[in-house]
């Protein structure tokens, strides 16, 4: 036996004496090298130890460590923001839940929608949540950006915070438009008829635009064009609405979001009372 080993046992010994054999094992655990490498504070309840606790904890670390009290009450956010975000996570998991049932092809987009309905089991309730969803994320967003606007809380030090706040909007709605595609049905297909037309008369970069014809914009190159895939609604339009519903929109708001949310804190948390 080594002296170390001794030494040990001699404390295990000793320690099971002071405190018997319950209080030895939770002094042995509190202090073993796995306990501590996942918990890096004590447990005393106090204010310090409260804040490591949250500091420490990548989930918990998102929250700062102290929030003023009049930022928790709901009559000063409606908890809209939150609710956004919320709905974004619900729309993100159910989103990829149907991705496994859909195809983006002319042929059977329809067909894999209504098989959701009819054949798969909570596949209704599944596609519901998706779109029920999508309808109150912008409702919500544009609450929270009311919200935001009537409390002021535009103003400097969250001036740069409303502009991430307003590609937020933006984005929100591309992501509403692009999916409203993906059910290939008459309601989705004008939508976006019309909506594309539109783009047409985009400034610069649409052909029908102002500036577009003296910057060589002809009906082949322009937005329109880059949005459909070619000169009108079909198969292409179709698979590039999927990508950029699926893969690239929720890729550019989740980064944007993370400024957003990194922002709140660095302008020193929720704004103050009016
Ligand atoms: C995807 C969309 C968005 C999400 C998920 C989101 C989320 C949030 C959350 C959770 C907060 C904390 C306070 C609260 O819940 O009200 C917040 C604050 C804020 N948001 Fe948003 N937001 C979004 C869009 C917007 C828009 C469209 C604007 C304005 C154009 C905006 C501007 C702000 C500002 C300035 C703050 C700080 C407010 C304060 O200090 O009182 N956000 N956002």
């Amino acid at each position: 036996m080594s002296n170390r080993e001794g030494k040990d046992k001699l404390n295990i010994r000793e320690l099971i004496k002071a405190k018997g054999i319950p209080g030895a094992i939770k002094e042995l655990m509190l202090n073993s090298q796995v306990w501590r490498s996942f918990f890096r504070h004590g447990l005393e309840d106090t204010p310090k130890t409260r804040a490591q606790a949250v500091i420490s904890n990548s989930f918990l670390h998102l929250h700062p460590a102290k929030v003023k009290r009049h930022a928790l009450l709901f009559k000063f956010t409606w908890c809209m923001g939150g609710i956004t975000f919320f709905t974004f996570l619900t729309l993100t998991i159910t989103g990829v839940f149907l991705m496994f049932y859909y195809h983006p092809n002319v042929r059977d987009a329809y067909w894999d929608m209504k098989g959701l309905e009819y054949h798969v089991p909570f596949g209704l309730l599944l596609r519901n949540l998706h779109r029920w969803g999508a309808h109150l994320m912008v409702i919500t967003v544009w609450f929270h950006m009311f919200r935001v606007f009537m409390t002021g809380s535009y103003k400097p030090p969250r001036e740069f915070n409303w502009g991430i706040g307003v590609v937020l909007l933006v984005f929100t709605l591309l992501l509403s438009f692009t999916g409203y595609l993906l059910p290939w049905d008459q309601l989705g297909f004008w939508a976006v008829t019309v909506g594309t037309n539109m783009a047409r008369a985009t400034p610069f970069i649409g052909h029908e635009g102002p500036f577009g014809e003296m910057l060589g914009i002809t009906a082949y190159n322009d937005v329109r064009f880059a949005l459909l895939g070619g000169s009108m609604v079909g198969g292409n339009a179709l698979l590039r609405a999927y990508i950029w519903h699926c893969i690239g929109l929720p890729l550019i708001v989740s980064a944007f979001l993370i400024v957003h949310f990194w922002r709140i804190r660095k302008d020193g948390g929720i704004s103050g009372k009016l």
